[in-house]
């Protein structure tokens, strides 16, 4: 086989074969295909597709690239939510301990933030003395006697994924539904939970800001579940503007944990408790997620889930050094904040990455004072800007310099959740 034999009939609109698929995804992941050929393909799919014949094929190979984890020794039903990312979007670090609370077992392995988007492990990295790194013993263990873990995926989770998504971010080939779709569904399902719900963003703050897109990735992540015997339902979320109050690790720490005291935000509690419920309806459990946010044990699993992997849920969260504020340019009633803007200040505060190898800062970020609907005058706070590095200050505010819409009349509420995908 010849990687520009695919290569060519890709581009040219033709199908490519079983054989050709599983020949390609082994190559790469064996590093016997050179990058440049490996990226044309990826560019080619950008722009061709693939049919459903040929994700099937690629998503199974690249599933079979590494380990398929086995959690059926576990006496709870497994059950995990993926987020296709947004800016705010801290729901993991409530879901996680809720539904555990619940009686399932969630076995969240997540990745790092890369662009405007926040990722989990950084957040949670917030806290002191907390580790992501587990072997697949403690793993268990954990999932076991606690129900809930947030932990690094190993490298033999689908690691065909880790050599196609590096080339693909600096490729430019991310924004395909095909590739987007393999790459989360490969890992999920690589990880062994029976059942999953995909929260897939939509809205400026999303990799796919358009509905209809987003809609699509979702069935096809859906049926994806489906067919490898995952029990796969998706939700449809507003992603146009962030959610809750916090974009930064260590303030989106201390939202959730507010939010798992029984307060926080209503939007981030309102989508938590809509995956919540879809995740225990998978999972055959009889609990109302909301009884047990408010009952108090969803917080004990929190405890629970940060102290078994090192972390001091007491120990007080890091503070930055410096906070400057963002002020209303007028009067009137806040129609918008939008959620990409928001991303990126938090971003050029310090708390993403623009390199994979790159550090983040647990302290900086963006934290919203006014949201949609509240009335303004002219120079009132509308968020504050942490950082520990006050030169970053100017490109922070510079990032919100049209973030935000003000109108002389109310706007309409946010529908947050705007469809829900299950297998037709
Ligand atoms: N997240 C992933 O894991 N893969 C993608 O392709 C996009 C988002």
């Amino acid at each position: 086989m010849n990687a520009v034999d695919l290569i060519v009939a890709k581009r040219d609109g033709d199908e490519l074969s079983d054989e050709q698929i599983i020949w390609f995804i082994n190559g790469v992941t064996a590093g016997t295909i050179p990058a440049e050929q490996a990226a044309a393909l990826l560019m080619a799919i950008v722009w061709r597709s693939l049919s459903a014949r040929e994700l099937a094929t690629w998503t199974a190979a690249m599933i079979e690239s590494g380990q398929r984890l086995d959690l059926s020794s576990l006496v709870r039903p497994t059950v995990d939510k993926h987020s296709t990312g947004g800016v705010g979007d801290k729901v993991s670090l409530v879901l996680c301990p809720l539904v555990a609370a619940c009686g399932a077992a969630v076995p969240q392995l997540s990745g790092r933030g890369l662009g405007h988007t926040g990722g989990t492990l950084d957040k949670m990295e917030a806290i002191a003395g907390w580790r992501a790194e587990l072997s697949y013993d403690q793993f268990l263990a954990q999932l076991g006697e606690v129900g809930a873990v947030i932990a690094a995926a190993t490298a033999d989770l689908a690691p065909a994924d880790r050599v196609l998504y590096a080339l693909r971010d600096v490729t430019g080939t991310v924004a395909s539904i095909p590739l987007i779709a393999s790459s989360i569904m490969s890992k999920k399902i690589a990880e062994g939970t029976a059942g999953l719900v995909l929260d897939v963003k939509f809205g400026s703050g999303a990799f796919l800001p358009d509905p209809a897109m987003g809609q699509e990735l979702a069935r096809t992540m859906v049926g994806l579940g489906h067919a490898h015997g995952v029990d796969t339902v998706a939700l449809l979320t507003d992603m146009d503007q962030p959610l809750g109050l916090a974009a930064g690790n260590a303030l989106e720490v201390a939202e959730s944990v507010e939010a798992l005291a029984g307060g926080g935000p209503a939007d981030l509690v309102e989508v938590t408790l809509a995956l919540a419920r879809e995740m225990v309806d998978l999972a055959g459990l009889d609990a109302d997620p909301a009884e047990v946010l408010a009952s108090g044990r969803a917080m004990d699993a929190w405890r629970a889930m940060v102290a078994a992997q090192g972390g001091d849920p007491s120990a007080p969260l890091p503070v930055a050094s410096e906070v400057d504020q963002w002020t209303a340019p007028a009067s009137g009633i806040i129609g918008r904040i939008d959620a990409l803007s928001v991303g990126v200040a938090a971003w050029r505060l310090g708390a993403g990455r623009a390199r994979k190898e790159d550090d983040v800062s647990a302290v900086a970020g963006v934290k919203l004072r006014r949201v949609h609907g509240d009335r303004v005058a002219a120079g009132d706070v509308i968020a504050e800007l942490h950082t520990d590095d006050p030169s970053r200050l100017p490109a922070a505010h510079e990032a919100l310099s049209s973030a935000l819409t003000v109108t002389d009349t109310s706007p309409e509420p946010r529908r947050l959740i705007a469809s829900r995908i299950t297998y037709a």
